[in-house]
């Protein structure tokens, strides 16, 4: 059996899933699903990225140790996939002990080979990218990805020579113009190999969270050093040679745009000095925005996918497991793999109703009533066949096939509706209700649009998995892979059990509703808003919390009281600037704990991004007064 390993990135833990990042790991699941339909042995791959400086930081926030903060957050990871019917095969997590051992391995090599050296590291680092940047990389001071602040550092680490491997990846590249997908992201790569690669340092001096060097405690492994190994690790090297050797190379990578340097430059280059062959295939997808803004938390505008599955079975009165097929198809269908796409919830219900209420839905439904209505739920023998659509059928499955091998999912789908819209069509054309006189025919078209149903469901399997099943059971399909996709193995004389509708349609007036719900969701009454107490407070001290970058300790006078509050505001603003500022706190919060100091109340302040500005008063006022 030919074996297929592919992967996904893995993901940060300091955040938690949103539509974008499992729609990665949606589609990689998808097209492991269709290789497994396919007859491959396959190896699917997908974990969390868990060492970085934000971690600690946030760890200590927390007054938690790095390890309980990712163990925690990873298993967060783990179940939204686990709910998403992600099929991994491993689901690896950088602070896996066999993946510590193989990252020491790499570094041990590469330092052996005279391919990383020590030297000093004196520019830009982006902690939320985790990426070391140069003057000229920064727009207006800030990260040229994520426009987020950056740090000036200054420390010896050890740099990787990839300057050493600029003509041979120019080389590779020149061989290899399929390489990485879409063919923009090759271009742009090659671009970058043909202007001159520098060296880059693999590891941090000022933090611990992550695998230490090997020969040299006081230096970390950097993140992305690690991180990238995971594609070894995953598939059991140094661990398990009987499986490393089956499944390596990797067939395909999927990543998004953001970190194709990273994939199709620095990983090449690690694993042709490592003497290692390299993946066969890099995929690099676009990005979701939400209702067109960008998804990010600052923002506060993303969706957790879960939620988002668990509202619309709710609202559409359908099982979980569909709603979450529904999601995989909206993601899948709604825009080209590889191109950035825009989820809305206008085009999500339009989708649902169109596509799967009236298009595959209904040819199910109206199916099985005149099954039931003229054969008892009987299936008939296709005694006249129809042979102008068993070959448009077999002209479509080879057109799913093409654009599924080019990881083309959406035009896949478009090719499984020609044949939904073509059975549609052939109710109407041949019109049964007026053949109940003429049995033989009557027989064949019932039989032929159940064939057809079963086809098309097959080829639904890897998009909507549970969904599907649920149809492809109930037609007593066995095999349930594509190599029963031969016209006419649908076995006759079979009592096919009644299907109720699977995708009820949502009426337009239901999800205004919802729509309205939502807003109403967001509204408080006077008397809510009342209950917040709002004072104005001078500062009388403040003070850096050792350890942290972002936490004040500040202490303020309320007039009659003073009070101590933590606010996350170190990244704004100096202690110094803050004495004396008339601040606007809210009192009567319950009192929590930060880095094992009690906060009793929390200050106001406007954010954007990075942006960060504290509330004051415009004219001067008594500390203590009260805002209304
Ligand atoms: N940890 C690194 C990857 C290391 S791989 C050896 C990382 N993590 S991430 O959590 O920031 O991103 C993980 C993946 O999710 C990336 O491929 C990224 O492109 C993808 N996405 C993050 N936001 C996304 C959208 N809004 N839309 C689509 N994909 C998105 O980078």
């Amino acid at each position: 059996m030919e074996k297929y390993y592919i992967t996904t990135a893995i993901y940060y833990v300091n955040s938690t899933p949103h539509i974008g990042s499992v729609s990665e790991a949606i589609s990689a699941d998808i097209i492991a699903r269709y290789k497994r339909l396919s007859g491959y042995d396959v190896f699917f791959s997908t974990g969390t990225d868990e060492h970085s400086q934000k971690i600690e930081t946030r760890a200590k926030e927390e007054g938690i140790s790095p390890q309980e903060f990712v163990n925690k957050a990873s298993s967060v990871w783990k179940s939204i996939f686990d709910k998403l019917n992600i099929s991994y095969n491993r689901f690896i997590r950088t602070s896996d002990q066999d993946h510590i051992k193989v990252v020491q391995d790499f570094f041990n090599k590469l330092y052996e080979k005279g391919d990383i050296y020590l030297g000093t590291y004196e520019g830009w680092y982006c902690v939320r990218d985790e990426t070391f940047l140069k003057d000229s990389d920064l727009i207006e001071g800030n990260c040229p990805h994520c426009g987020g602040e950056v740090q000036r550092i200054s420390e010896d680490n050890y740099f990787f020579r990839l300057s050493k491997y600029n003509e041979v990846l120019l080389n590779f590249y020149e061989n290899n113009k399929e390489f990485i997908k879409p063919e923009t992201r090759y271009n742009e790569l090659l671009n970058v190999i043909k202007s001159g690669l520098q060296d880059i340092s693999v590891t941090r001096k000022s933090f611990k969270f992550g695998i230490p060097v090997p020969f040299d405690s006081d230096h970390t492994i950097y993140v992305w050093f690690d991180a990238l190994i995971n594609y070894v690790t995953s598939v059991g090297y140094l661990h398990d040679a009987e499986k490393f050797n089956k499944f390596w190379p990797a067939d395909l990578h999927i990543i998004g745009k953001d970190i194709t340097r990273f994939h199709g430059i620095i990983w090449p280059a690690m694993l042709m000095s490592y003497g290692m062959e390299l993946p066969r295939k890099i995929f690099a997808h676009g990005f979701w925005n939400l209702e067109g803004a960008k998804m990010s938390k600052s923002l506060g505008n993303v969706i957790d996918p879960v939620q988002f599955a668990e509202n619309f079975a709710s609202l559409a009165g359908i099982d979980f497991d569909v709603s979450v097929d529904v999601l995989r198809y909206y993601l899948s269908r709604e825009v080209n793999f590889g191109l950035d796409g825009d989820f809305r919830a206008e085009t999500f219900f339009n989708r649902f109703n169109s596509d799967l209420a009236n298009d595959y839905g209904n040819l199910i439904n109206r199916t099985i009533t005149m099954l039931y209505k003229y054969r008892e739920g009987v299936v008939p023998k296709e005694i006249i066949k129809n042979e102008e659509m068993i070959s448009f059928i077999e002209k479509k499955i080879e057109e799913y096939f093409n654009t599924m091998n080019e990881y083309q999912l959406s035009f896949a789908l478009e090719k499984v509706w020609e044949i939904i819209a073509f059975l549609n069509n052939y109710i109407q054309v041949t019109s049964p209700w007026n053949l109940t006189k003429e049995s033989e025919k009557l027989d064949s078209i019932l039989y032929q649009l159940l064939e057809g149903i079963r086809i098309v469901s097959l080829l639904l399997k890897p998009f909507m998995p549970k969904t599907v099943d649920i149809i492809l059971n109930k037609l007593q399909e066995e095999t349930l892979n594509f190599s029963n996709l031969n016209w006419g193995a649908l076995k006759h004389n079979i009592k096919i059990e009644k299907i109720p509708p699977i995708f009820p349609r949502i009426e337009r007036e239901k999800m205004i509703e919802k729509k309205q719900e939502e807003l109403e969701e967001n509204i408080i009454s006077y008397n809510e808003f009342a209950k917040v107490e709002l004072r104005v407070a001078r500062v009388l001290s403040a003070e850096r919390i050792k350890d942290s970058e972002k936490l004040i300790k500040l202490s303020v006078s309320l007039g009659k009281e003073n009070r101590t509050i933590v606010a996350g505001i170190g990244k704004n603003y100096s202690p110094e600037e803050l004495i004396n500022k008339k601040i606007i706190i809210v009192v009567n919060l319950e009192p929590k704990k930060l880095m094992g100091i009690a906060s009793q109340g929390m200050l106001l302040a406007a954010s954007a991004g990075e942006k960060l500005t504290l509330i004051t008063v415009d004219k001067d006022i008594e500390e203590g007064s009260r805002i209304s």
